[in-house]
């Protein structure tokens, strides 16, 4: 087979997971700017997509902002349900995402499985149930400080997606985000060689299960503490593609800045 370029077949996506802050009136007026500022600097989407990832409350004012205006800007659900519908107060289903035209979903953010104790096996659940209903998880792995301490920066992270994947079948369209639990709002960002230490092990894991053509398409993402400073070292790693930022994508320029990190970086 001929060797193909996996750096040229992928588009980076950076992707703004806005935890518990906008309100819905405030979302609108947060992606106006947004995209705002992304037009004014000719921002090219094909070359580098991006994604906002508002509450739950707020995923409907920003679709019909988003269809209203044409915006090319993709939106997705925080955390999803395993379960198809039914006795379950306070869930969210698949379905109502892709209702809303949400193209991704996140799952096993580390504040859920910490917070909310969510297991391997929920995750498994929960990407099967977005998958089902054609919402691409961004499937989130990795490991604590003590974890990296105890056993090296991969072997949790790819043990979680190894049981993330359990369930998936191979036509999968899945995206993978790397967030070392101790670079997560820490302001201690791993370093590019680290995150693509562990991205090359997860890409491995892809290809294990799911056979390497759909590892060679899959975007993983790094996570915790990026920045518009600190963006472009991560990007110049052959098997990081992108980034899911917390804090960060929060102020609209700086979010701006980080998605534009091609140009102010000459990359
Ligand atoms: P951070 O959060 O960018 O604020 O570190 C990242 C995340 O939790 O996804």
């Amino acid at each position: 087979m001929a060797a193909v370029n996996p750096v040229q077949r992928r588009v980076p996506l950076i992707a703004g997971n806005w935890k518990m802050n906008l309100d819905h009136l405030q979302s609108i007026a947060f992606v106006q700017k947004l995209a705002w500022t992304l037009k004014d600097a000719s921002h090219d989407f094909s070359a580098v997509e991006v994604a906002v990832f508002p509450p739950f409350t707020d995923l409907r004012s920003v679709q019909t902002l988003v269809a209203a205006d044409k915006l090319p800007l993709a939106f997705g659900g925080q955390d999803v349900s395993e379960h198809e519908s039914g006795a379950y107060t306070g869930e969210i289903a698949a379905a109502f995402l892709a209702a809303l035209e949400c193209r991704y979903v996140i799952i096993g953010h580390s504040e859920r499985r910490t917070l909310h104790g969510e297991t391997d096996e929920q995750v498994a659940g929960k990407v099967a149930a977005a998958l089902a209903h054609g919402v691409a998880p961004i499937i989130c792995v990795g490991e604590t400080a003590d974890d990296l301490e105890k056993h090296g920066a991969s072997a949790v992270p790819v043990a979680q997606l190894r049981t993330a994947l359990s369930r998936v079948d191979s036509a999968a369209d899945i995206v993978v985000a790397y967030e070392p639990v101790w670079a997560i709002g820490s302001g201690q960002a791993a370093t590019p060689e680290q995150a693509e230490q562990v991205a090359a092990a997860l890409r491995g894991v892809v290809a294990e299960v799911l056979g390497e053509e759909v590892a060679a398409k899959t975007r993983i993402l790094y996570g915790g503490s990026v920045k518009s400073g600190n963006i472009a070292g991560f990007m110049r790693e052959p098997n990081v593609d992108g980034a899911l930022v917390g804090g960060a994508s929060l102020d609209v320029a700086e979010f701006a800045a980080i998605v534009r990190y091609q140009k102010h970086v000459g990359l």
